[in-house]
């Protein structure tokens, strides 16, 4: 298994080809293509690994616990001692009782709050004609969101803004200087975070309030909780798993309304059309691009041989522009139904926080479309791709607009 640097960072190491340039980080659609139709399970040498491309293959994974494991060296920036790096029945119970407190109920009651939160973000720029939508809208909509979410006072918000800056960041390039800053920084701010939830998680024992930690203190299932070192772990996650997945659905939704600028005003005339929109973006323009497993056993993926200890990444956002599963995948089609795609993955690890993730986006995009008009990219504009193979979005998206 390839534990050099590269893996440790990215989670999920470069490709041999594919993924290396600008353009192609921006557009990885096409190499998917090609790898669907020419080489859909293939292994790599150079990252020891199986990449697969198909829908139905990585289906077949996600589906199978035992034999494609969750316990893995690494999973991109989040952190594997958590509910994302188990596997069944440890993972079953551990779900079981999270969700007891992370419910479809308490994530919907955030509703009017988050309408709040975007109204707060987006009306300082009705007097502006231009924006970099990331910085000052979807970027501190979730991190906001979350730490409310989790009962964080208001005066310690910017710690926890800083604190999730630092678990999602990549570094800047792989010297061996940033990658050693890159590591130092990230163990300091480890440690931060582990004695700032103990001690969140210790108090609410004693003191409950309407929030997620008192939720995750009390939450049972046949008589069994969660230890403190579990909760801490699982609010780390939230951090890391859920923040920069929502700034990229939120932003990638506006680069297609400005790539496809009818879009604006036929959410505008049609706002029922909303939901469908967001799968469609969630599918086109997948947040998350990949995620791995480990085989537990020698298997068969599309007539190759897997051996046990291999590791195989399952290219979500390729699965999602398949053209045996999405008719003209390649087009944005605004009502596409069906919309099975995999963003939120798919089996046991089914992302927990979908429902939060859609609300947010159902929240403020049609706040964002009904503030700023005629949305598009000041002339000359270059996006840069987040450099990772594990999310998919671009570090800043500047915006030129009338306000409405
Ligand atoms: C799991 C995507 C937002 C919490 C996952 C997985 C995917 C995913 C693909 C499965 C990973 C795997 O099978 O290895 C996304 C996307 C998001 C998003 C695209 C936004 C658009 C969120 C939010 C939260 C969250 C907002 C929480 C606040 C989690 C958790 C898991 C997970 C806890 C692990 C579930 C388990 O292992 O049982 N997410 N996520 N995610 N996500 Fe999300």
């Amino acid at each position: 298994m390839d534990l050099s640097p590269n893996t440790q960072l990215t989670g999920l190491a470069i490709p041999v080809e594919g993924m290396h340039t600008r353009e192609e980080r921006l557009n990885p659609f096409p190499w998917f293509e090609k790898m669907r139709k020419t080489s859909p399970v293939t292994y790599d040498e150079h990252r020891s690994s199986w990449d697969l491309f198909r829908y139905d293959d990585i289906v077949a994974i996600l589906k199978d616990p035992v034999t494609f494991s969750s316990v893995r060296p690494t999973a991109g920036p989040v952190l594997l001692g958590s509910i994302i790096g188990m596997d069944p029945p440890k993972h079953h119970q551990m779900r079981n009782i999270v969700s007891k407190a992370f419910t479809p109920k308490a994530i919907s009651e955030l509703e009017p709050r988050i309408a709040e939160v975007v109204h707060e973000l987006v009306n300082p720029l009705k007097t502006k004609q231009q924006m970099d939508l990331i910085h000052d809208i979807s970027y501190p909509l979730p991190v906001i969101v979350i730490a409310e979410l989790l009962g964080v006072p208001p005066e310690d918000r910017q710690l926890f803004k800083d604190w999730s800056d630092v678990i999602v960041k990549m570094p800047e390039d792989s010297t061996e200087n940033e990658v050693q800053s890159f590591f130092r920084e990230r163990q300091k701010t480890r440690q931060e975070l582990d004695d700032y939830f103990m001690k969140v998680v210790t108090e609410r024992r004693k003191n409950p309030r309407e929030d997620l930690i008192s939720r995750l203190v009390h939450a049972e299932v046949d008589g069994q909780h969660l230890t403190d070192h579990e909760i801490m772990e699982f609010c780390i996650l939230l951090l890391a798993a859920g923040n920069e997945t929502t700034t990229n659905l939120i932003s990638n939704a506006i680069r297609k309304f400005i790539e496809e600028p009818h879009l604006q005003e036929q959410l505008r005339q049609q706002p029922e059309l909303m939901e469908k929109a967001i799968e469609e973006i969630l599918r086109y323009y997948s947040p998350v691009l990949a995620t791995n497993r480990v085989v537990t056993k020698d298997t068969e993926i599309g007539g190759k041989q897997i051996k046990k200890g291999d590791q195989v990444i399952a290219w979500i956002a390729s699965a999602n522009r398949d053209e045996n599963k999405f008719p003209v995948a390649d087009q944005f089609k605004v009502d596409r139904t069906p919309n099975q795609h995999l963003a939120f993955g798919n089996g046991a690890h089914f992302c927990l926080g979908a429902p939060l993730a859609r609300l947010e986006a159902r929240v403020a995009l049609p706040i964002i479309l009904s503030s700023f008009h005629n949305m598009e990219f000041p002339e000359g504009t270059e996006l840069t791709p987040i450099p990772s193979t594990f999310v998919y979005g671009v570090k800043a998206l500047p915006v030129q607009y009338n306000p409405a």
